[in-house]
């Protein structure tokens, strides 16, 4: 039977999943399962770049174990695992950093907004893309869902695996393809800006019902009075209910509102309604799986021992070529 192809992809553990991260990434994610032998990962060194907070690292890193489970991603059948438990992929790292042009890092879109706003860079920031490089090249993984967001920095792996083919040996890492659904490449926030951790405009993935409904409550609407008619579509209200409606529903909602004698806040309440449908079933599981911590861990390590079995053969293939190491034919 011909192998299935790779997926992989990670979220890092630097706060609250959100609806952006669900609809952008998790849920395309996940829909692969039957056709591609899947890789999905914390990316909890990268948190390191922006989070400084060592509990709040290892407590997102749980939540995301659990969230991975409620969305019903079979770690059994693929792998699922931390990127810290994996050495391998930090090893990795060096001999890509050692291959990668600073004018290629200095164009990625996250250093450039720092520099622009003259915050201060880290390292790690800087070279973010050649981590991200790393954890995508170490599995010779053929393809990487992600939200557009992450766009540039499959790009960057791929021409950081050009380099090192070019001067290593062609063929030596694979070249990943970028994977993003047109429809949920770029959710919008409460402020209509991309929903985003870092922006602080997020609907929160799992929140419990009171506190889902007051964020979309919170959401800002023009003041057209109640009796005169709205128009849905191009408003964060309609984008949103269109990920979360059947195309009937948002018709019906357009009909009524158009008519006149609807307010924005019923709007809203039918939004809340139509994200707790979706998300409700899914958060009850979360809440019994994340209580679960023995199972979190067991699963952590049982992902880590698959993922560093995985990436080792690759590992000792680019030791070989870059000349590092004992060489293969002396290993027994
Ligand atoms: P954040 O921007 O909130 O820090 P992450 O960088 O951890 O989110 O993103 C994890 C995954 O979710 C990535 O694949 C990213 O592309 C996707 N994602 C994040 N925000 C959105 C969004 N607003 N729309 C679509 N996908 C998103
Ligand atoms: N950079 C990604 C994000 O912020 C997370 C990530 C790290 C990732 N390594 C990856 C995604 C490899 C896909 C493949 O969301």
């Amino acid at each position: 039977m011909p192998q299935k192809k790779i997926s992989l992809s990670g979220v890092q553990s630097s706060g609250t999943l959100h609806i952006g991260n669900y609809l952008g990434m998790i849920q395309p994610a996940m829909a692969r399962q039957t056709e591609y032998s899947c890789i999905y990962f914390i990316a909890d060194l990268h948190s390191l770049t922006s989070l400084r907070d060592a509990k709040a690292r290892r407590e997102n890193s749980l939540d995301l174990v659990a969230a991975f489970l409620a969305c019903d991603f079979d770690v059994d059948k693929h792998i699922f695992y931390r990127q810290s438990d994996v050495p391998m992929v930090t090893e990795l790292t060096w001999y890509l950093s050692c291959v990668t042009g600073l004018g290629l890092l200095e164009k990625a879109h996250k250093f450039k907004d720092f520099t622009a706003k003259g915050e201060e860079i880290n390292h790690g920031l800087f070279s973010y893309p050649v981590l991200m490089a790393a954890d995508i090249l170490m599995y010779d993984a053929d393809v990487v869902p992600v939200g557009k967001d992450q766009k540039q920095h499959v790009e960057m792996a791929r021409d950081i695996a050009g380099s090192f083919n070019a001067i290593y040996g062609e063929g030596l890492l694979k070249m990943p393809e970028v994977a993003i659904e047109e429809r949920v490449m770029v959710i919008p926030g409460l402020d209509g800006r991309k929903m985003s951790k870092s922006y602080g405009n997020i609907v929160p993935l799992f929140a419990e019902s009171k506190e889902l409904r007051k964020t979309v409550m919170s959401i800002k609407t023009d003041s057209t009075p109640l009796e005169d008619p709205k128009v849905l579509e191009g408003t964060l209200v309609g984008q949103l209910f269109s990920l979360f409606s059947t195309q009937a529903e948002y018709r019906d909602l357009e009909k009524r509102l158009q008519a006149g004698g609807l307010g924005w806040g019923h709007a809203k309440e039918e939004l809340f309604q139509a994200i707790e449908r979706e998300i409700s079933p899914v958060r009850s599981k979360y809440n019994e799986l994340r209580a679960n911590e023995n199972l979190l861990h067991q699963t952590l390590r049982a992902g880590a021992e698959r993922a560093r079995s995985v990436s080792l053969p690759v590992l000792t293939r680019v030791r070989e070529a870059v000349g590092v190491g004992t060489p293969k034919s002396l290993l027994s």
